[in-house]
Protein backbone atom coordinates (compact mmCIF):
# COMPACT_ATOMS: atom_id res chain seq x y z
CA UNK A 1 0.00 0.00 0.00
CA UNK A 2 1.35 3.26 -1.28
CA UNK A 3 1.92 5.93 1.35
CA UNK A 4 4.15 7.65 3.76
CA UNK A 5 2.23 7.32 6.89
CA UNK A 6 2.89 3.39 7.25
CA UNK A 7 4.29 3.76 10.79
CA UNK A 8 0.85 4.63 12.05
CA UNK A 9 -0.94 1.69 13.70
CA UNK A 10 -4.41 1.47 12.31
CA UNK A 11 -6.16 -2.78 13.15
CA UNK A 12 -7.10 -3.32 16.40
CA UNK A 13 -8.09 -6.62 16.19
CA UNK A 14 -7.51 -10.36 14.41
CA UNK A 15 -10.16 -10.41 11.87
CA UNK A 16 -9.69 -12.19 8.65
CA UNK A 17 -12.28 -10.00 6.49
CA UNK A 18 -10.68 -8.02 3.86
CA UNK A 19 -10.13 -4.01 4.88
CA UNK A 20 -12.41 -1.74 2.54
CA UNK A 21 -11.64 1.40 4.30
CA UNK A 22 -8.00 2.72 6.21
CA UNK A 23 -7.72 6.06 7.54
CA UNK A 24 -3.60 6.87 8.40
CA UNK A 25 -3.33 9.95 10.81
CA UNK A 26 -6.65 11.27 9.66
CA UNK A 27 -6.70 15.27 10.33
CA UNK A 28 -9.42 18.07 9.68
CA UNK A 29 -8.48 21.35 10.76
CA UNK A 30 -10.86 24.67 10.65
CA UNK A 31 -9.32 28.30 10.31
CA UNK A 32 -12.02 29.85 12.07
CA UNK A 33 -12.40 34.06 12.82
CA UNK A 34 -12.90 34.85 16.93
CA UNK A 35 -13.20 38.89 16.32
CA UNK A 36 -13.10 41.34 14.09
CA UNK A 37 -9.02 42.01 15.00
CA UNK A 38 -8.20 38.76 16.26
CA UNK A 39 -6.08 36.47 14.63
CA UNK A 40 -7.65 33.42 13.01
CA UNK A 41 -7.40 30.45 15.07
CA UNK A 42 -7.36 26.54 14.32
CA UNK A 43 -10.03 24.27 15.30
CA UNK A 44 -8.51 20.94 15.56
CA UNK A 45 -11.87 18.94 14.92
CA UNK A 46 -10.08 15.84 13.58
CA UNK A 47 -6.30 15.62 14.81
CA UNK A 48 -5.02 12.28 13.66
CA UNK A 49 -7.50 9.09 13.41
CA UNK A 50 -5.87 5.59 12.20
CA UNK A 51 -7.60 2.72 11.89
CA UNK A 52 -9.24 0.09 9.91
CA UNK A 53 -12.86 -0.84 9.02
CA UNK A 54 -13.43 -4.34 7.06
CA UNK A 55 -15.96 -5.61 5.30
CA UNK A 56 -18.94 -7.09 6.35
CA UNK A 57 -17.98 -5.12 10.24
CA UNK A 58 -19.09 -2.29 12.33
CA UNK A 59 -16.84 -0.04 13.88
CA UNK A 60 -18.86 2.00 15.98
CA UNK A 61 -17.25 5.63 16.86
CA UNK A 62 -18.07 6.94 20.18
CA UNK A 63 -16.83 10.06 22.61
CA UNK A 64 -18.32 12.98 24.13
CA UNK A 65 -20.26 15.73 22.15
CA UNK A 66 -17.68 17.60 19.72
CA UNK A 67 -15.18 15.41 20.21
CA UNK A 68 -15.08 14.82 16.31
CA UNK A 69 -17.32 12.25 15.40
CA UNK A 70 -19.19 14.20 12.82
CA UNK A 71 -16.13 15.60 11.02
CA UNK A 72 -14.16 12.18 10.85
CA UNK A 73 -17.71 11.16 9.04
CA UNK A 74 -17.72 13.86 6.80
CA UNK A 75 -13.95 13.01 5.76
CA UNK A 76 -14.85 9.32 5.10
CA UNK A 77 -17.66 10.29 2.15
CA UNK A 78 -15.69 12.75 0.66
CA UNK A 79 -18.10 15.47 1.83
CA UNK A 80 -14.86 17.47 3.28
CA UNK A 81 -11.18 16.91 2.24
CA UNK A 82 -8.83 16.07 4.88
CA UNK A 83 -5.84 18.34 5.89
CA UNK A 84 -3.46 15.80 6.22
CA UNK A 85 -3.18 12.32 6.30
CA UNK A 86 -4.21 9.30 4.08
CA UNK A 87 -7.36 7.58 2.87
CA UNK A 88 -7.41 4.15 1.32
CA UNK A 89 -10.58 2.69 -0.10
CA UNK A 90 -10.07 -1.16 -1.37
CA UNK A 91 -6.59 -0.17 -0.65
CA UNK A 92 -6.68 2.46 -3.49
CA UNK A 93 -5.27 5.65 -2.35
CA UNK A 94 -8.26 7.84 -2.35
CA UNK A 95 -6.99 11.42 -1.73
CA UNK A 96 -4.18 10.96 -4.88
CA UNK A 97 -6.57 9.27 -7.29
CA UNK A 98 -6.91 10.66 -10.57
CA UNK A 99 -10.40 12.61 -10.87
CA UNK A 100 -12.02 9.54 -12.85
CA UNK A 101 -10.39 6.85 -10.11
CA UNK A 102 -11.94 9.60 -7.81
CA UNK A 103 -15.68 9.69 -9.10
CA UNK A 104 -15.59 5.73 -8.79
CA UNK A 105 -13.91 5.61 -5.46
CA UNK A 106 -16.71 8.29 -4.08
CA UNK A 107 -19.34 5.56 -4.90
CA UNK A 108 -17.91 3.00 -2.36
CA UNK A 109 -18.55 5.01 0.61
CA UNK A 110 -21.70 6.59 1.33
CA UNK A 111 -23.75 8.41 4.05
CA UNK A 112 -26.71 8.65 6.07
CA UNK A 113 -27.44 11.40 8.30
CA UNK A 114 -29.14 11.68 11.72
CA UNK A 115 -31.81 13.68 10.59
CA UNK A 116 -33.40 12.05 7.41
CA UNK A 117 -35.92 15.12 6.69
CA UNK A 118 -32.73 17.52 6.57
CA UNK A 119 -31.20 15.35 4.56
CA UNK A 120 -34.15 14.58 2.17
CA UNK A 121 -35.22 16.71 -0.64
CA UNK A 122 -38.52 17.75 0.43
CA UNK A 123 -40.21 18.74 -3.34
CA UNK A 124 -38.86 14.88 -4.43
CA UNK A 125 -40.91 12.43 -4.86
CA UNK A 126 -38.97 8.60 -2.90
CA UNK A 127 -38.80 7.66 -6.28
CA UNK A 128 -36.78 10.68 -7.57
CA UNK A 129 -34.76 10.52 -4.33
CA UNK A 130 -33.90 7.34 -5.12
CA UNK A 131 -33.15 7.16 -8.51
CA UNK A 132 -30.98 10.57 -8.82
CA UNK A 133 -28.16 8.33 -7.50
CA UNK A 134 -28.50 5.94 -10.72
CA UNK A 135 -29.23 8.93 -13.09
CA UNK A 136 -25.99 10.48 -12.32
CA UNK A 137 -23.97 7.42 -12.37
CA UNK A 138 -25.00 5.12 -14.46
CA UNK A 139 -26.30 4.55 -17.73
CA UNK A 140 -29.48 2.55 -16.78
CA UNK A 141 -32.29 3.10 -19.15
CA UNK A 142 -35.09 4.95 -17.24
CA UNK A 143 -37.02 1.04 -17.46
CA UNK A 144 -34.31 -0.42 -15.38
CA UNK A 145 -33.79 2.52 -13.48
CA UNK A 146 -37.64 2.09 -12.02
CA UNK A 147 -36.87 -1.96 -11.11
CA UNK A 148 -33.77 -0.86 -9.09
CA UNK A 149 -35.61 1.49 -7.32
CA UNK A 150 -38.48 -0.84 -6.42
CA UNK A 151 -36.39 -3.60 -5.50
CA UNK A 152 -34.89 -1.32 -2.71
CA UNK A 153 -37.63 -0.06 -1.55
CA UNK A 154 -38.81 -3.36 -0.79
CA UNK A 155 -35.24 -4.27 0.71
CA UNK A 156 -36.06 -1.24 2.94
CA UNK A 157 -39.40 -2.25 3.76
CA UNK A 158 -41.04 0.38 1.95
CA UNK A 159 -44.10 -0.38 -0.48
CA UNK A 160 -44.07 0.25 -4.37
CA UNK A 161 -46.88 2.41 -3.91
CA UNK A 162 -44.72 4.89 -2.04
CA UNK A 163 -42.80 5.40 -4.37
CA UNK A 164 -45.01 8.54 -5.49
CA UNK A 165 -45.42 10.17 -2.13
CA UNK A 166 -43.25 12.92 -0.90
CA UNK A 167 -40.96 12.61 2.64
CA UNK A 168 -43.16 15.05 4.83
CA UNK A 169 -45.44 11.93 3.98
CA UNK A 170 -43.90 9.41 6.16
CA UNK A 171 -42.61 8.99 9.93
CA UNK A 172 -38.88 9.36 10.96
CA UNK A 173 -38.21 5.57 10.76
CA UNK A 174 -39.86 5.40 7.44
CA UNK A 175 -37.97 8.08 6.60
CA UNK A 176 -34.38 6.74 7.36
CA UNK A 177 -35.07 3.96 5.71
CA UNK A 178 -35.47 5.87 2.31
CA UNK A 179 -32.71 7.49 3.39
CA UNK A 180 -30.69 3.88 3.50
CA UNK A 181 -32.25 3.32 0.15
CA UNK A 182 -30.75 6.03 -1.15
CA UNK A 183 -27.39 5.27 0.12
CA UNK A 184 -27.02 1.95 -0.84
CA UNK A 185 -28.59 2.58 -4.67
CA UNK A 186 -24.58 2.79 -6.00
CA UNK A 187 -23.83 -0.71 -4.41
CA UNK A 188 -21.09 1.03 -1.77
CA UNK A 189 -18.74 -0.88 0.32
CA UNK A 190 -19.02 1.34 3.46
CA UNK A 191 -22.00 2.95 4.97
CA UNK A 192 -20.57 5.90 6.97
CA UNK A 193 -24.27 6.09 9.33
CA UNK A 194 -24.05 9.26 11.78
CA UNK A 195 -26.41 9.29 14.81
CA UNK A 196 -28.87 7.41 12.03
CA UNK A 197 -31.35 6.65 14.91
CA UNK A 198 -30.63 9.43 17.60
CA UNK A 199 -33.35 11.19 16.89
CA UNK A 200 -36.10 8.26 16.59
CA UNK A 201 -38.81 6.85 19.21
CA UNK A 202 -36.88 4.38 21.32
CA UNK A 203 -39.34 1.66 19.83
CA UNK A 204 -38.73 2.58 16.25
CA UNK A 205 -34.46 2.53 16.98
CA UNK A 206 -34.19 -1.55 17.13
CA UNK A 207 -36.47 -1.38 13.73
CA UNK A 208 -34.03 0.76 12.24
CA UNK A 209 -31.06 -0.76 13.40
CA UNK A 210 -32.06 -4.48 12.38
CA UNK A 211 -32.80 -3.60 9.12
CA UNK A 212 -29.26 -2.32 9.15
CA UNK A 213 -28.23 -5.57 10.46
CA UNK A 214 -30.46 -7.49 7.47
CA UNK A 215 -28.88 -5.12 4.60
CA UNK A 216 -25.30 -5.89 5.89
CA UNK A 217 -25.31 -9.61 6.31
CA UNK A 218 -26.92 -9.09 2.07
CA UNK A 219 -24.84 -7.06 0.96
CA UNK A 220 -21.48 -7.62 2.81
CA UNK A 221 -21.78 -3.99 4.13
CA UNK A 222 -19.20 -2.49 6.27
CA UNK A 223 -20.50 0.07 8.85
CA UNK A 224 -18.43 3.27 10.52
CA UNK A 225 -21.93 3.38 13.05
CA UNK A 226 -21.22 6.98 15.01
CA UNK A 227 -23.50 6.84 18.40
CA UNK A 228 -23.42 8.56 21.49
CA UNK A 229 -25.90 6.05 22.54
CA UNK A 230 -23.56 2.92 24.43
CA UNK A 231 -26.77 0.62 24.71
CA UNK A 232 -26.98 0.68 20.25
CA UNK A 233 -23.55 0.55 19.99
CA UNK A 234 -23.54 -2.52 22.26
CA UNK A 235 -26.14 -3.92 19.53
CA UNK A 236 -24.35 -3.23 16.68
CA UNK A 237 -20.80 -2.71 17.03
CA UNK A 238 -18.23 -5.25 15.92
CA UNK A 239 -15.38 -3.11 16.80
CA UNK A 240 -15.44 0.18 19.01
CA UNK A 241 -13.20 3.05 18.82
CA UNK A 242 -13.49 5.88 21.36
CA UNK A 243 -12.40 9.02 20.62
CA UNK A 244 -11.43 12.14 22.70
CA UNK A 245 -10.76 15.91 21.42
CA UNK A 246 -9.92 14.62 17.87
CA UNK A 247 -8.28 11.50 18.41
CA UNK A 248 -8.61 7.99 18.77
CA UNK A 249 -7.87 7.00 22.38
CA UNK A 250 -8.97 3.18 22.72
CA UNK A 251 -10.25 1.01 19.61
CA UNK A 252 -10.93 -2.89 20.10
CA UNK A 253 -13.48 -5.16 19.98
CA UNK A 254 -16.84 -4.26 21.41
CA UNK A 255 -16.68 -7.10 24.31
CA UNK A 256 -12.94 -5.74 24.85
CA UNK A 257 -13.57 -2.42 24.92
CA UNK A 258 -17.19 -2.83 26.85
CA UNK A 259 -16.11 -5.34 29.63
CA UNK A 260 -11.77 -4.60 29.96
CA UNK A 261 -11.52 -1.02 29.07
CA UNK A 262 -7.91 0.11 29.34
CA UNK A 263 -8.14 3.82 28.82
CA UNK A 264 -9.30 5.77 31.85
CA UNK A 265 -11.46 8.15 29.65
CA UNK A 266 -13.59 4.96 28.39
CA UNK A 267 -14.18 3.87 31.75
CA UNK A 268 -14.99 7.18 32.82
CA UNK A 269 -17.28 7.13 29.64
CA UNK A 270 -19.11 3.73 30.59
CA UNK A 271 -19.30 4.68 33.85
CA UNK A 272 -21.42 7.86 33.13
CA UNK A 273 -23.78 5.60 30.76
CA UNK A 274 -26.02 4.01 33.33
CA UNK A 275 -27.67 1.11 32.00
CA UNK A 276 -24.17 -0.35 30.68
CA UNK A 277 -21.84 1.21 33.83
CA UNK A 278 -24.68 -0.71 36.27
CA UNK A 279 -23.86 -4.38 34.53
CA UNK A 280 -20.74 -5.16 33.29
CA UNK A 281 -17.50 -2.91 33.45
CA UNK A 282 -14.76 -2.21 36.34
CA UNK A 283 -16.43 0.69 38.50
CA UNK A 284 -15.09 4.18 37.86
CA UNK A 285 -15.69 7.31 38.45
CA UNK A 286 -18.28 8.67 35.38
CA UNK A 287 -16.50 11.98 34.06
CA UNK A 288 -16.40 15.58 35.18
CA UNK A 289 -15.16 18.37 34.10
CA UNK A 290 -15.88 19.34 30.32
CA UNK A 291 -14.18 18.98 26.85
CA UNK A 292 -11.31 21.13 26.47
CA UNK A 293 -11.75 23.58 23.02
CA UNK A 294 -10.20 22.03 20.18
CA UNK A 295 -8.46 25.40 18.97
CA UNK A 296 -6.47 25.32 22.36
CA UNK A 297 -6.39 21.36 23.04
CA UNK A 298 -4.08 20.91 26.83
CA UNK A 299 -0.33 19.77 26.23
CA UNK A 300 0.64 16.00 26.64
CA UNK A 301 -1.95 13.88 27.69
CA UNK A 302 -5.34 16.14 26.17
CA UNK A 303 -7.04 13.98 28.59
CA UNK A 304 -4.66 14.30 31.62
CA UNK A 305 -6.54 17.47 32.85
CA UNK A 306 -9.94 15.13 33.58
CA UNK A 307 -7.65 11.83 34.14
CA UNK A 308 -7.90 10.38 37.83
CA UNK A 309 -4.65 8.12 36.47
CA UNK A 310 -2.38 11.87 35.61
CA UNK A 311 1.08 12.15 36.53
CA UNK A 312 3.77 14.63 35.94
CA UNK A 313 4.62 12.94 32.21
CA UNK A 314 0.90 13.20 31.06
CA UNK A 315 0.86 17.07 30.89
CA UNK A 316 4.09 16.51 28.89
CA UNK A 317 4.56 13.81 26.42
CA UNK A 318 1.60 12.18 24.22
CA UNK A 319 0.81 9.13 24.61
CA UNK A 320 1.20 7.14 20.97
CA UNK A 321 -1.91 4.31 20.57
CA UNK A 322 -0.06 1.01 21.26
CA UNK A 323 -1.43 -2.54 21.25
CA UNK A 324 -1.92 -3.21 24.76
CA UNK A 325 -3.71 -6.22 25.42
CA UNK A 326 -5.92 -6.90 22.38
CA UNK A 327 -6.56 -3.78 21.72
CA UNK A 328 -4.93 0.11 20.00
CA UNK A 329 -4.93 2.14 23.26
CA UNK A 330 -3.20 5.40 23.83
CA UNK A 331 -2.51 6.33 27.47
CA UNK A 332 1.24 6.19 29.44
CA UNK A 333 -0.68 3.78 31.90
CA UNK A 334 -2.82 1.48 30.27
CA UNK A 335 -1.40 -1.52 31.63
CA UNK A 336 -1.61 0.15 35.54
CA UNK A 337 -5.37 0.31 34.44
CA UNK A 338 -7.19 -3.17 35.48
N1 LIG B 1 -17.07 23.83 9.88
C1 LIG B 1 -16.55 24.01 11.09
N2 LIG B 1 -15.88 25.14 11.40
C2 LIG B 1 -15.34 25.30 12.62
N3 LIG B 1 -15.40 24.41 13.62
C3 LIG B 1 -16.05 23.26 13.38
C4 LIG B 1 -16.66 22.99 12.11
N4 LIG B 1 -17.24 21.76 12.16
C5 LIG B 1 -17.00 21.30 13.39
N5 LIG B 1 -16.29 22.19 14.13
C6 LIG B 1 -15.83 22.02 15.53
O1 LIG B 1 -15.09 20.81 15.57
C7 LIG B 1 -15.34 20.09 16.77
C8 LIG B 1 -15.86 18.72 16.44
O2 LIG B 1 -17.16 18.83 15.91
P1 LIG B 1 -18.03 17.58 15.44
O3 LIG B 1 -19.30 18.08 14.93
O4 LIG B 1 -17.20 16.73 14.54
O5 LIG B 1 -18.25 16.80 16.82
P2 LIG B 1 -19.19 15.55 17.15
O6 LIG B 1 -18.35 14.57 17.89
O7 LIG B 1 -19.89 15.10 15.93
O8 LIG B 1 -20.25 16.17 18.19
P3 LIG B 1 -21.80 15.78 18.44
O9 LIG B 1 -21.78 14.52 19.28
O10 LIG B 1 -22.35 16.95 19.18
O11 LIG B 1 -22.45 15.57 17.11
C9 LIG B 1 -16.31 20.95 17.58
O12 LIG B 1 -15.55 21.73 18.47
C10 LIG B 1 -16.96 21.81 16.52
O13 LIG B 1 -17.39 23.05 17.05
MG1 LIG C 1 -21.91 14.96 15.39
Amino acid sequence: MPSTLTAARTVAVSDTAPIVLEARELKRHYAVKRGLFARPATVKALDGASFAVRAGRTLAVVGESGCGKSTLARVLARIETPSEGALFFDGKDVLHASPEEQRELRRTVQMVFQNPYGSLNPRQKVRTILEEPLKLNTDLQPEQRRERVLAMMAKVGLRPEQAERYPHMFSGGQRQRIAIARALMLNPRVVVADEPVSALDVSIQAQVLNLMMDLQEEFGLAYVFISHDLSVVRHIADEVMVMYLGRPVEHGDKDTIFTRPRHPYTRALLASMPRVGRHDGPASAPLTGELPSPMNPPPGCTFHRRCPMAQGRCAIEVPASRPVDGRLVACHFAEQVE
